[in-house]
């Protein structure tokens, strides 16, 4: 945080762009996997309240499944959320890395953080994504929260038939790895650039700005930060929901 004054220089404005245009393959065939309830409300609406909670966030833009951005729309419109924050709804595309990009196309003038979210993180704490907004406005460029691993990692020759033994290349040291979530934070101008720059397949944002050659740094994020991806993370998802709900006084 800043000194000076709102006379000498603007406030800073984060706007948070969430790619839920997924359809879920891994989970199993249902609705498209953002709009699946959590504990009865869609992980979608979980998602947006998780960034609208932060007070710096002023907007937020949705990237909806391709043909389903009315259906986002009356959702949003239906469901309770903070008054201070405003809302965007606009499609996406084909991969991950198209749906962001469809978000920072529409990214008004005056914002200068930008968060990219999964929708599929829907019970990511504020404390998280406050923690990321704080390291860019004090002056790191990129910055993705993540955790140490659990599990050993190794490197595989991948089988081409799946299930086919496959010869391990090589172990790099588990106490160096982190396994990154989301939100991710960012400088505005740079992300724009590295969605413009890069065009390599992708699996999150901060690698498209290491391969512009910048630095990304990692803060601490949050077990609650998962993602949904199959089936045992919605019992997961729903088991934190009703710890959340029994904490908060019955
Ligand atoms: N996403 C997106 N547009 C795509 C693909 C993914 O906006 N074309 C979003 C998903 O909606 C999700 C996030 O990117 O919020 C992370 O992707 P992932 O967890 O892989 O979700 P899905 O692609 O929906 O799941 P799967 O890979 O199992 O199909
Ligand atoms: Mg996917």
């Amino acid at each position: 945080m800043s000194d000076e004054s709102p006379a000498t220089r603007p406030p800073a404005r984060t706007a948070a762009v969430i790619p839920a245009a997924g359809r879920g393959v891994r989970l199993g065939p249902g609705a498209p996997k953002a709009l699946r309830a959590l504990n009865g409300t869609p992980m979608l609406i979980h998602a947006i309240r998780a960034m609208a909670a932060s007070r710096a966030v002023s907007l937020v833009i949705v990237v909806a499944p391709s043909d389903g951005a009315a259906e986002v729309k009356a959702l949003l419109a239906e469901h309770t959320l903070p008054e201070r924050t405003d809302y965007l709804v606009v499609p996406g595309g084909e991969s991950r890395q198209e749906s962001v990009k469809a978000g920072l196309d529409v990214l008004p003038p005056g914002i200068d953080t930008v968060l990219v979210h999964d929708a599929a993180r829907p019970l990511v704490p504020v404390d998280t994504v406050d923690g990321v907004i704080e390291a860019v406005r004090a002056g790191a460029p990129a910055v993705v929260p993540a955790l140490p691993l659990a599990d050993t990692v190794k490197e595989v020759e991948p089988a081409a038939t799946p299930g086919d033994p496959e010869p391990v290349v090589a172990t790099p040291a588990r106490a160096r790895l982190r396994a990154v979530q989301t939100p991710q934070g960012f400088d505005r101008d740079l992300l724009v650039r590295a969605h413009e720059t890069v065009t390599d397949n992708v699996t999150d944002d901060a690698s498209m700005v290491e391969q512009l050659g910048l630095p990304v740094v990692v803060v601490p994020g949050h077990e609650e930060a998962f993602k949904v991806t199959r089936p045992l993370d919605l019992v997961l998802a729903e088991a934190v929901l009703a710890r959340r709900r029994a904490n908060d006084g019955f």
